[in-house]
């Protein structure tokens, strides 16, 4: 019940995505909140207000100048009852009105008169997500402290693929939690993804299965929640999320380089990475050429980052990642200890549905004192859980 006593005013637009509001409220209410919903004219095409008066347990408002709703609980009333301001969906039209501050309707006049965190989940065409203009929009939304949930990535109502679907309720709920929601603000948080590619000659390395997809979903989520993200990427094919500082580099050891440089005013650290443990002992400067029955390579140890950076003097919050094929708990405790951890998220690899290059994880949380299961969900769901937990133990442990 993270949301005991808490007003959130929830502002629906008009897109496809509106159908997914009342599972929304179902969610805010069951964490104890109260929520009164605002209807635009054109989310009324996409939801039924009855559907979401009878799940909120209040009445639904839609116009500025209903002379009946402004004698009950009238706009600036409105307003001012809201702990919490959430748009979802929030569309393109929506974003560029709240830019110019535009007030021709209940739900822009409430953004305007109200005092509470605005948070907006945008849902569009990814072409209408990707246009100048709306970019522009979002850009100054950011620098006025309006926080994005998402878009996410994917298959969209309209057939394309790309960003701009709608996070999932549960994301959204789990993204505006209040142990996440202020804790991370403006906190410095430094997250590798991806795999280290460890060359052996000019023309071939070696490198691990990593597609930086659990890594870039941290950076997300860290990012909606007002954190300033460094990501620090091996090489992959993903294109970063937007408003985070991406540092692209290739080995371990420029991996280490980029992290140590960074290390200034880190408040948090999260190694995803899949670092090679070992590379080459020497690059040739020449293409191997085939001669010999059998290539024998010596490989060298390279330098471990999580723990380097977990035995700094002034360490920030560390948090590791644990591959492991067997005995899950047994070495993610050890790496937990021996790596002087706050924390460690233990995937099973074994399992190909999940970990390495699949859409989803699941992963088991321990820390000193306790542990959590994050259950088998989308890599950008649990994401947002695991940046939960994190602000959760980040809290305890500054206390
Ligand atoms: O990228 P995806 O396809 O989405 O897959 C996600 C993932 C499976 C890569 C991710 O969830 C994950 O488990 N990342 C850690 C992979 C790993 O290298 O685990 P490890 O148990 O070998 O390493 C333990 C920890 O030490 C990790 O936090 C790792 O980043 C760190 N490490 C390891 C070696 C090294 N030289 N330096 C390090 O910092």
């Amino acid at each position: 019940m993270q949301f005991k006593d808490t007003n959130i005013l929830l502002g629906i637009t008009g897109g496809i995505a509106a159908y997914k509001t009342p599972d929304l409220v179902r969610k805010l209410v069951a964490q104890g909140a109260n929520v009164r919903v605002v209807l635009t004219e054109s989310a009324k095409e996409f939801v039924s207000p009855l559907s979401l008066q009878a799940v909120s347990g209040n009445t639904v408002s839609d116009s500025l100048l209903d002379k009946d709703a402004e004698a009950a609980m009238g706009h600036i009333e409105l307003a001012r009852w809201a702990d919490k301001l959430l748009i979802a969906p929030a569309t393109a039209n929506f974003l560029a009105k709240l830019t110019y501050g535009l007030a021709d309707d209940l739900l822009s006049t409430l953004c305007l008169a109200t005092a509470a965190p605005i948070y907006v989940a945008p849902a569009m065409n990814q072409q209408m997500w990707l246009a100048k203009a709306t970019q522009s929009n979002i850009k100054l939304l950011q620098g006025r402290d309006i926080q994005f949930l998402g878009p996410a990535q994917g298959e969209q109502a309209c057939g394309d693929v790309g960003p701009g679907r709608m996070l999932e309720p549960e994301e959204i709920v789990q993204l505006i939690l209040p142990a996440v929601s202020q804790v991370l603000a403006d906190k410095h948080i430094i997250i590798t993804a991806g795999p280290t590619r460890e060359d052996i000659d000019p023309v071939r390395y070696i490198t691990n299965h990593s597609s930086g997809k659990m890594g870039y979903a941290l950076a997300k989520a860290a990012q909606v929640l007002g954190a300033n993200v460094t990501l620090i990427s091996g090489p992959v094919n993903l294109t970063a999320p937007t408003q985070v500082h991406t540092i692209n580099v290739s080995s371990a050891e420029d991996m280490h380089k980029a992290v140590m440089q960074q290390m200034g005013d880190c408040d948090i650290f999260i190694g995803c990475a899949a670092v090679a443990d070992y590379r080459p002992q020497q690059k040739t400067s020449q293409k191997i050429k085939k001669s010999e029955q059998e290539l024998t390579l010596t490989f060298v140890k390279n330098p471990d980052i999580l723990s380097d950076v977990a035995h700094l003097t002034k360490p920030p919050f560390t948090v590791g990642f644990a591959a492991e094929t067997q005995n899950l708990r047994e070495y993610a405790l050890g790496k937990l200890t021996r790596k002087k951890l706050n924390m460690i998220a233990a995937n099973d690899v074994s399992n190909t549905n999940i970990g390495f290059n699949s859409e989803q994880n699941a992963v088991t949380v321990f820390w000193p004192e306790g542990e959590k299961q994050l259950n088998i969900a989308d890599k950008s769901l649990l994401a947002a859980q695991l940046m939960q937990l994190v602000a959760e133990r980040y809290t305890k442990n500054t206390d």
